[in-house]
């Protein structure tokens, strides 16, 4: 899949770009069906929110769930962010967040790059979010935010935050935040299942929690320029890659027929993967 040049101007200026229903519901389908089988896995890639059993977040499925492993290598997903980097690419992260029904907790405002350069040392913001939704994203459920032109302010202050959820992060405060919408304004992308969503890695985002009735899955993969690959191993494996080889793509229709793929972790995470490969 090719950008026009249109909507890389409109990426540039806005820092994220919308494809509304970009896959067909039966590819959503093979995703979506295998949600619950891992995320009823006692494996420490599930995050679940805090006091509550609901998965917040599941990383690395890539690694070893078969549909995800095809996923991580589909040309719609892969392609355009190695045109606007061109570069070759690797996983830096692969997440599949629930944002449960009632349970699915906040996100507070944050930039992806913000942790990537403080935790990771990743040298630039060359690295790039495309995520997808497995269910139709409504103002009820929780959306994402934007402050669509954020991405040009390159990194802001940020305070660690461990404590308002059950997944530290980088957070930005509120009078920044406040100041940013007064330029920017906030939009939140929504639609069906199968839309597609890429944003800059600086891009400022937030989502509220879910007090609805319907469950907001969405896949999130985080793609590095492979030049630009982390230089510090501080957090796990299974959630900031060590393997930089480059992302080679399957076909387009990968999703509903089979391909070869390797499934490295599918009988359990390496213990390798599950510490520091450095003191923290
Ligand atoms: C994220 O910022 O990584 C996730 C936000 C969300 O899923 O709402
Ligand atoms: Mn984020």
């Amino acid at each position: 899949m090719k950008l026009t040049r249109q909507q890389i101007e409109e990426f540039e200026r806005d820092g994220y770009l919308f494809f509304p229903g970009l896959f067909k519901p039966e590819e959503i389908k093979v995703l979506t069906d295998e949600v619950p089988r891992l995320y009823a896995q006692r494996r420490p890639e599930n995050v679940r929110e805090k006091g509550s059993e609901a998965v917040r977040t599941n990383f690395a499925a890539h690694m070893y769930s078969y549909p995800y492993a095809k996923l991580a290598r589909h040309p719609r997903m892969i392609e355009p962010v190695q045109q606007i980097f061109g570069d070759e690419l690797y996983m830096h992260q692969f997440k599949i967040n629930g944002k449960m029904a009632f349970d699915g907790d906040v996100w507070q405002w944050h930039q992806d790059y913000g942790t990537w350069k403080n935790d990771d040392l990743m040298p630039e913001a060359r690295a790039m979010n495309v995520a997808i939704f497995l269910d139709e994203v409504t103002e009820f459920n929780g959306p994402l935010m934007f402050i669509p032109g954020s991405h040009k302010l390159g990194v802001i202050d940020a305070a660690h935050d461990t404590a308002t959820t059950s997944y530290p992060l980088w957070t930005i405060d509120h009078d920044t935040i406040a100041k940013l919408v007064a330029r920017g304004g906030i939009v939140a992308p929504k639609g069906s299942a199968g839309s597609m969503i890429m944003f800059h890695s600086c891009l400022v985002h937030a989502s509220t929690s879910n007090l609805s009735p319907w469950n907001r899955v969405s896949v999130y993969l985080s793609l590095c320029a492979v030049s630009n690959h982390i230089r510090r191993f501080k957090r796990p494996e299974y959630i900031a890659h060590r393997d930089f080889t480059p992302i080679k793509c399957l076909p387009d229709d990968c999703l509903l027929k089979d391909y070869g793929v390797d499934l490295p972790w599918k009988d359990g995470t390496p213990e390798a993967a599950l510490k520091p490969a450095i003191a923290a």
